[in-house]
């Protein structure tokens, strides 16, 4: 499915939507999660637009072959850089100014920084791969750049796109309802996000913290942001060392 609407601004201005384009075996995956809700919608409303590119397609041979065994043996298949330089050529016709991105566990770890500034650019062409991996020759020749979700190892690259994807797309202006929400959320300070309560005001024992309900925004913001160095504390320190006096 290939999603390819032009988008206006609420002033009526037009401004060319935020492109992403995928280059899989599996293009039926997409948009997947990102169909519904929030991406699903600013998709819909063409604030983003999503291209999918069969790597087969570009296969060789009368079985479409994108994969052979690696040199020097070993277990599984490596796809092939032939192949794959000939999709994301093509796919370049179209999309030159597009960062290329390679989803994969040896690439630098996604972060919060890096959907932001990816998020302000024109969009994204991420090739999915799957098997063992490509080519190491492609990464080079096609000038890719590495990224991982994690440290663990998916089956494809599919997912890994899917996140980094929706990581980018909510931070496009206008695809959350309030820009405000983004402010306080993980990372967006470098802490992780305070505790968030709502009714009913008791909930089995266990009530919400009275400061919430004094009415004193002052207080409530303290108390927050102590909250968010507290938990971010325990949970990843790593996070607030840099913080620790900011
Ligand atoms: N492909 C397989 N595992 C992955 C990961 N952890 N991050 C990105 N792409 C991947």
């Amino acid at each position: 499915m290939a999603h390819t609407p032009t988008s206006h601004s609420p002033s009526g201005l037009t401004r060319p939507p935020w492109r992403a384009s995928v280059l899989t075996l599996f293009p039926e995956a997409f948009p997947g999660p990102l169909g519904v809700s929030l991406a699903g919608q600013a998709l819909d409303a063409g604030l983003w637009s999503l291209k999918l590119l069969q790597i087969r397609d570009f296969g060789i041979g009368r079985h479409r072959a994108v994969d052979d065994t690696p040199a020097g043996g070993g277990a599984g298949m490596v796809m092939r850089a032939d192949v794959l330089a000939s999709a994301i050529d093509a796919a370049r016709q179209d999309d030159a100014d597009l960062p290329l991105l390679y989803m994969s566990p040896r690439g630098n770890p996604l972060t919060q920084e890096r959907a932001r500034s990816l998020s302000a650019g024109p969009g994204v062409m991420v090739l999915a791969g799957r098997f063992e991996g490509i080519d190491e020759r492609l990464i080079a020749g096609r000038g890719l750049t590495e990224v991982s979700i994690g440290d663990y190892v998916l089956s494809g690259g599919e997912i890994a796109a899917m996140v980094l994807l929706d990581a980018c797309v909510r931070l496009i202006p206008g695809v959350l309802g309030a820009s405000a929400s983004l402010v306080h959320e993980s990372f967006e300070d470098g802490l992780l996000e305070y505790p968030q309560y709502t009714k009913p005001r008791d909930w089995e024992g266990r009530p919400t913290p009275e400061v919430l309900l004094s009415g004193d925004h002052a207080k409530i913001a303290a108390w927050r942001r102590s909250e968010a160095v507290r938990i971010t504390r325990e949970r990843r320190p790593d996070l607030i060392s840099s913080k620790e006096n900011g």
